[in-house]
């Protein structure tokens, strides 16, 4: 059996796209699955820099600690079945799942390999816009910070991300009822599941000399 045989997702969108809620939907139903949140990981505001509209500068890779949540990518990759992050463990025999879900994943080089499957949410400006004004962030959105900031940032780290990006990326239409994307995301990890099943299957064979 490989050593290595667990699966990596990434769930990643513009703000309010439904990340967080779509990995904690699949979390809830597959068995021996972790979530990483990439939001987990902001510096303290005192290291988030300042534009010259005074909006903090939050939407970009330097506002986070991606070392740190590196490291935890890497005690998840060493030793998936002792991560605290983890629920309810199902059967030893199913390959341990880590769903990251975050914004600004795709852009991220060091992250670039780690990527059994990656999805991105979109959403239309407007339904972003009316999502985000229901929340309250920490700190809390001055007027003004989706257009000033969020969105400009989303428009420019798509794009970069369109640009760079040398493997598959599943657009998904955030549009869609929360079970409608559970059904469709989790169907596919399924997929993908039976494909790495069939691999493993593969090597065995080689392994003993069985052409
Ligand atoms: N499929 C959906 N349809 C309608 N509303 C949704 C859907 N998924 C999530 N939402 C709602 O949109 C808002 C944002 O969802 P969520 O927190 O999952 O998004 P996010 O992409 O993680 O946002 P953030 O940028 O804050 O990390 C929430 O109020 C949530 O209830
Ligand atoms: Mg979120």
């Amino acid at each position: 059996m490989g050593k290595r045989r667990h699966h990596r997702e990434g769930i990643s969108c513009v703000t309010n796209g439904g990340k967080t809620t779509l990995a904690n939907n699949l979390q809830k139903r597959l068995p021996n699955c972790s979530v990483i949140s990439q939001d987990d990981f902001f510096k303290p505001q005192s290291e988030i820099e300042i534009d010259e509209n005074g909006f903090l500068q939050y939407d970009v890779l330097e506002a986070l600690n991606m070392e740190k949540m590196m490291s935890a990518i890497s005690c998840w990759m060493e030793n998936p079945r002792h991560s605290v992050i983890s629920t309810d463990w199902g059967n030893a025999e199913e390959t341990p799942i880590l769903i990251i879900e975050g914004f600004l994943l795709f852009n991220y080089k060091p992250l670039a390999t780690i990527w059994n499957r990656s999805y991105f949410l979109t959403i239309p400006y407007e339904e972003c816009k009316r999502r985000r004004s229901t929340r309250v962030y920490n700190p809390p959105d001055p007027p003004g910070y989706l257009d000033g900031h969020v969105w400009p940032m989303y428009l420019k780290h798509r794009r970069e991300m369109e640009e760079n990006v040398t493997w598959e990326i599943v657009y998904l239409d955030g549009m869609k009822s929360e079970e409608d994307l559970f059904s469709q995301v989790y169907e596919d990890i399924m997929q993908e599941l039976a494909k790495q099943k069939c691999k493993y299957c593969a090597i065995k064979v080689d392994g003993r000399g069985v052409k």
